[in-house]
């Protein structure tokens, strides 16, 4: 996002400076991430330090840091996932997608997006569908009782190519 978009944005309140998380939010909206040049744009439009404006980005869940894949895959790590293989199936996802670094980001959290940001690859505590472990979901849809071998056709309904990605 450019400047000039940023201080449209900016520009839809009255009163910005009270309206910082919604035009965080306006901003994740078109971009469907914050970027540290966005964030430091809003910062000195509105005068409001960066570390402040990182310091919301990274209390909210829903802010992500890091580009955002058109398909979202997120690996439940709760306890009854944990002890049903979830980490295998996240280093197998890893493998198959071909992210290989560690993914923590600089807000504690876990979040891989591919090359072509096709996906990303996430965490989370419990989908509360606990009887299912292990679960994955992809978008809004869950899957339950996954194996590692079922993960290349799931990547497939979301567009995955095993010859080109392998
Ligand atoms: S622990 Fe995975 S769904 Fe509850």
């Amino acid at each position: 996002m450019d400047r000039q978009q940023i201080e449209e944005i900016i520009g839809k309140y009255k009163y910005p400076e009270g309206k910082i998380l919604s035009i965080l939010e306006d901003i994740q909206e078109v971009d469907r991430y914050l970027s540290k040049e966005s964030l430091k744009m809003v910062s000195e439009a509105l005068n409001v330090p960066l570390s402040k404006l990182f310091s919301i980005a990274t209390f909210y869940s829903f802010f992500n840091l890091k580009p955002v894949g058109e398909h979202i895959i997120t690996v439940c790590m709760g306890t009854a996932c944990h002890v049903r293989g979830s980490a295998g199936l996240l280093n197998n996802l890893k493998n198959l997608l071909k992210v290989s670094e560690n993914g923590v980001t600089e807000d504690g959290k876990f979040f891989l997006t591919t090359e072509d940001k096709h996906f990303s690859l996430n965490t989370a505590r419990c989908f509360g569908c606990c009887s299912m472990a292990p679960v994955v979901k992809v978008d809004e849809r869950i899957y339950g009782y996954v194996t590692v071998n079922d993960l290349p056709r799931i990547l497939k309904e979301y567009g995955w190519k095993e010859d080109e990605n392998r």
